[in-house]
């Protein structure tokens, strides 16, 4: 059957989500922010679950109504079972466990990682989706990861953060900055006016395709302090300066990177995903990349990079096509591996 409407449903960390998906093609994506965790400078797992099980059903109506569709249209409802928080997944896995059996639909389970790659398969005017095999790179809060991709659910990791992710390493180098939560779209704000070559920061020394990135927040946190001692005024006189170096470090990391994938895997074919591919930095060295190493790049759209349902979705749908349902005992896993 290729007429069909799935519901796509995502809670694995602090964004409620859901989204219709028909064809390839999204008919509504919406997310619901919880704005609670910003006073905590960080996501609150047990807050995070409440906001869930407010947001859920509101969400799903919205995504329903957006959609034009009535539920009992649904063909299958996908959702995230991990990984991240499991009080959050568990609102997601239960609500969605409940209406496909209330509907008498299938259900089919996404692994949300997956989720952040298969993104590039939706139907965007004027993007072509990756041609197999490509190179995922997926950079978020939650994730660092290089994954080589052979087929839609034929993926291998093969480099990752050992410690802290990306838009961690943003968010507490921000943080250290005296900038709100979450800091990263700050930092690339002040980055684009400051000069990148100002002040060095380290890159840290881990095997070729991983990452290592706690020991840049304790360089950041190491500098500030000897600066300010010197000069109190250091962090808001330079600023611009202060992001736009530690911008070039992350991002010339990144890239080193993916060279060194390239190189190993011989595949020129490069998407990324996850809410850090909102960096003007990284797009830029990407679109620079097609040229100067003839690699072909991919960015989805921003509502598509950042946690959202239109890519659990995607995967409902692509595994619907292939009749790969979940059990009615599936459960949520908070460290779901491919
Ligand atoms: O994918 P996402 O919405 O949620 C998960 O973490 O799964 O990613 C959020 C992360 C945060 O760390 C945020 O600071 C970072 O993405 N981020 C950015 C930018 N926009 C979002 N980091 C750097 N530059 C940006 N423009
Ligand atoms: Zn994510």
């Amino acid at each position: 059957n290729t007429n069909c409407y799935i519901l796509g449903i995502e809670s694995s960390c602090d964004d409620t989500a859901a989204a219709v998906i028909h064809n390839g093609t999204i008919l509504s994506n919406v997310v619901a922010n919880q704005e609670i965790h910003t006073q905590y400078g960080g996501v609150v797992p047990e807050l995070a679950s409440r906001a869930h099980q407010q947001n859920i059903v509101p969400v799903v109506h919205q995504a329903l109504r957006k959609a034009n569709i009535d539920k009992k249209q649904l063909h299958a409802i996908a959702f995230t079972s991990g990984p991240g928080l499991m009080g959050s997944l568990l609102v997601g896995t239960s609500f969605s466990k409940s209406l496909a059996l209330g509907l008498g639909i299938p259900l089919i389970d996404v692994n949300h990682m997956q989720a952040h790659i298969l993104a590039h398969f939706i139907k965007v005017e004027g993007q072509t989706a990756p041609n197999f095999p490509f190179l995922a790179l997926t950079i978020s809060g939650g994730h660092t990861q290089i994954v080589k991709v052979t087929n839609y659910f034929e993926m291998k990791v093969i480099g990752q953060a050992i410690d802290d992710a990306v838009g961690e390493a943003f968010d507490k180098a921000a943080k250290i900055l005296g900038l709100p939560y979450p800091g990263g779209p700050l930092v690339d704000t002040y980055a684009q006016q400051g000069n990148p070559k100002a002040f060095k920061f380290p890159k840290p020394k881990v095997a070729p395709l991983d990452f290592s990135f706690s020991g840049l927040k304790t360089s950041v946190l190491y500098f500030v302090e000897k600066e300010t001692a010197r000069n109190p005024n250091f962090i808001s006189e330079n600023i611009e300066d202060i992001c736009a170096s530690l911008q070039y470090t992350i991002v010339s990391y990144l890239m080193d990177k993916l060279k060194n994938a390239v190189k190993q895997t011989g595949i020129k074919e490069i998407a990324i995903g996850g809410g850090v591919s909102a960096n003007s930095g990284i797009r830029k060295a990407l679109k620079d990349a097609e040229e100067k190493y003839g690699w072909t790049t991919h960015i989805p759209k921003f509502e598509y990079c950042t946690d959202n349902a239109a890519m659990i979705a995607i995967v409902g749908e692509l595994k619907y096509k292939q009749g790969i349902f979940a059990n009615k005992d599936v459960v949520a896993s908070a460290r779901l591996k491919f």
